[in-house]
């Protein structure tokens, strides 16, 4: 695993999207995993002002979302779908066609899982995906305790994953307790990772997943074994790490 550590958030954002812009100008077809949550939306911002400022062609890309809330529809403000949609999508004349995120409201969530990790296989895989990182150490929506070998599933959220994103809904009884989440498995089959952390609330994780040993009971420590990833993190978030 690769360590970049940056001054704080705006540089965290800026190097990531430079990267993630150098690969899609230098690809002639290229598959992107995106993450949701308030760690990449400055990269997204990056992604939106390098699109106004070069027009930047997306059309050659396709991008598959980690996860999604179980029984949102697409225009919950809440939503994924909405989510990528506002701080991404619509910006950047992407068509919904090159967009994948699991659907929330398919009652077969089985079979949604399935289609999904059908879907990301069928494509070819992932050659970039995005990471964030949970307090407990959670990536995508694997909690603790998810098998490394999981591919795409429903998950319960753990209450302290529900209480730090209940920050984005009215009420903490609000947040749904279930949601759709690509595996950890499939996330390791991404050919490249970048996982991003920032300020104060990811330094634990930062110990456990850089000091930490690799075990199913902190998911983003399986990341110690991918042959290709690199952490971008502010020096707010390493602060602890030996
Ligand atoms: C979101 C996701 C989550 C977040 C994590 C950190 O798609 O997969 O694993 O990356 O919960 O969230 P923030 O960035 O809000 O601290």
């Amino acid at each position: 695993m690769k360590i970049i550590e940056v001054k704080d958030y705006e540089e965290m954002s800026k190097k990531a999207a430079e990267y993630m812009l150098k690969k899609i100008k230098s690809s002639s077809q290229l598959n992107i995993g995106l993450a949701t949550g308030g760690t990449p939306k400055g990269v997204y911002q990056e992604l939106i002002k390098d699109y106004s400022q070069n027009k930047t062609s997306y059309t050659h890309i396709k991008t598959f979302n980690l996860d999604e809330y179980i029984g949102l529809k697409k225009d919950d403000p809440n939503s994924y779908f909405h989510y990528m949609n506002e701080n991404l999508f619509k910006h950047i004349g992407i068509s919904v066609e090159q967009t994948h995120i699991p659907s929330g409201t398919n009652e077969n969530t089985v079979a949604e899982c399935e289609a999904y990790e059908n879907m990301i296989k069928n494509a070819g895989g992932i050659d970039l995906q995005l990471l964030g990182i949970g307090a407990n150490g959670h990536i995508g929506f694997n909690e603790p305790g998810t098998s490394f070998q999981s591919k795409t599933h429903v998950v319960d959220l753990a209450d302290s994953t529900r209480e730090a994103n209940a920050r984005f809904f009215d009420r903490l009884e609000d947040v749904p307790k279930q949601a759709i989440t690509m595996g950890i498995h499939t996330i390791f089959q991404s050919k490249e990772i970048i996982l991003l952390a920032s300020g104060k609330a990811k330094q634990q994780a930062m110990v456990e997943l850089l000091n930490g040993e690799v075990t199913e009971l902190f998911p983003a420590s399986i990341l110690n074994n991918h042959p290709n990833t690199i952490v971008i993190a502010d020096e707010e978030a390493l602060r602890g790490v030996k």
